[in-house]
């Protein structure tokens, strides 16, 4: 198969460690949080494990399939599969989705630099409650300074991937998750003992299902293709470098299940902390970045140093899982370019990129001066994150997941799925029943559900 100067992971743990790089990102630490308060807390929880268990694992399988057998990028690998008339295009449109996710997620990114920097220089000490909120508001609603972020954020991910495959993605996840999951553990320590802080844990565990409603279900699917990083070909393409021994079912299994207890970690650090300060737990975007610098110094107020060594290592922890998540939202869009056009690594990475410069600065200024301009009631902001996240990650999801199921062939499918051999049957069958029928049933029940044609 077509296999253009391709870079290739030193180690076989190097793709998988790189492929939960991407899962593991600020979707746990940053959105997951902020969807579960505005989503009325444990009910959105359940809702999310289901769409993890019943969409997220099979679909991961699925675009591992698809990107190992093709070893092409997620444009190519549908029609190498055997994908003709639209069927051709789902590859291009989860690159797009990917792509557009990224126009916004370096805005975020960009915050977790200055949140960096800020602890750095003791910015954070000695501040109320108060204070945290004010002064992020006023960080994001500043023309200028979120804007050098935007750049910032940009530059380091370009300069990682033109870097290349190997050195970048590979070195930075091997040192940097293990670290990150330690750090949120004391910091779940932390918040559980602030006064107050059982309140936060009951809103996250204990679920009152008459908060639900149509958009509790889209947002619980959006969460967990956003958090899995599925429905976009970015695991596709990782798995394109996988060696052929991997396992694709317990790959999806481990990412799966460290990006999902990272997230409900996060919940269980935020959520306590903003009961226990009184911020509320339907803050939005900003409900991480005013409520985490209360849990560093009120836990260690009374040690100033190891307060600001603990903010200051937290925030660059989430600022490199962010890194690698970028990446690899980038990466997709650039080997596209590359292996379509025949361009050079480093000028498709320059061209993928230029344009996320433009929206990237266009979202950011609409967390501020661009504010009121707003289509269907939300800033553009809210616009690329609700359509990518709820819209097109879904659909590129079921697309990817009827391909997988209806139209690639079968023996090529089992091949890659079955471990050489060694997954038993039943799961087979379950894993069949899950990607023909049930996870496109329920892609396609939470849509509707959302537009009102009937009631979940
Ligand atoms: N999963 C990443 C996170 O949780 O931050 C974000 C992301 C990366 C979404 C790659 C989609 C994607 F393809």
């Amino acid at each position: 198969m077509e296999n253009i100067g391709r870079g290739n992971f030193g180690s076989k743990i190097g793709a998988v460690l790189a492929a939960a790089g991407s899962a593991i990102g600020l979707g746990n630490v940053w959105r997951f949080p902020y969807e579960t308060g505005a989503n009325g807390g444990a009910a959105f929880l359940v809702l999310y494990l289901a769409c993890v268990i019943i969409i997220g694992i099979p679909l991961m399988v699925a675009e591992f399939a698809v990107g190992r057998r093709s070893r092409a990028n997620n444009f190519r690998a549908f029609p190498l599969l055997g994908a003709t008339g639209l069927w051709k295009y789902v590859g291009f449109l989860c690159v797009l989705t990917g792509w557009l996710i990224l126009c916004y997620y370096v805005v975020v990114q960009g915050w977790t630099i200055e949140y960096v920097i800020s602890s750095g220089a003791n910015g954070l000490a000695n501040k109320t409650p108060d204070d945290y909120t004010a002064d992020f508001s006023s960080f994001i609603s500043n023309p200028v300074k979120p804007l050098i972020y935007v750049f910032l954020s940009i530059g380091i991910t370009l300069g990682v991937v033109l870097m290349g495959v190997q050195k970048g993605i590979e070195r930075a996840s091997k040192v940097m998750m293990p670290m990150l999951f330690i750090f949120i553990l004391v910091l779940v320590g932390c918040s559980l003992s602030l006064p107050g802080a059982m309140k936060g844990v009951e809103f996250l565990l204990n679920p009152d299902f008459s908060k639900v409603t149509a958009s509790t279900y889209l947002a619980a699917m959006g969460q967990a293709f956003f958090s899995l990083s599925i429905g976009m070909g970015c695991l596709c393409t990782y798995a394109s470098y996988f060696p052929k021994e991997a396992n694709l079912f317990g790959n999806a299994f481990n990412i799966a299940g460290i990006d999902t207890l990272i997230a409900i970690l996060s919940g269980l650090i935020i959520f306590p902390a903003a009961y226990s300060v009184g911020i509320e737990p339907g803050a939005g975007p900003s409900l991480v970045f005013i409520t985490l610098p209360n849990v560093f110094y009120q836990a260690f107020g009374s040690i100033p140093w190891l307060a600001y060594m603990f903010s200051l290592m937290f925030y660059l922890l989430l600022a490199m899982a962010a890194l690698t998540s970028a990446i690899s939202l980038l990466e997709p869009a650039t080997l596209l370019i590359h292996e379509e056009t025949h361009l050079r690594r480093r000028w498709s990475a320059l061209l993928a990129t230029a344009p996320v410069l433009l929206f990237g600065v266009a979202c950011s200024l609409s967390m501020g001066i661009w504010d009121e301009y707003k289509l269907f009631g939300m800033n553009l902001f809210d616009l690329f994150d609700f359509t990518t996240a709820k819209i097109m990650l879904p659909l590129g999801g079921l697309f990817t997941a009827l391909f997988v199921g209806w139209k690639m062939d079968k023996k090529a499918l089992l091949s890659e799925i079955s471990n050489q051999r060694t997954l038993p049957q039943w799961l087979i069958r379950i894993y069949y029943s899950l990607i023909k029928v049930i996870l496109p049933l329920a892609i396609i029940a939470i849509f509707l559900n959302e537009l009102g044609v009937f009631s979940l």
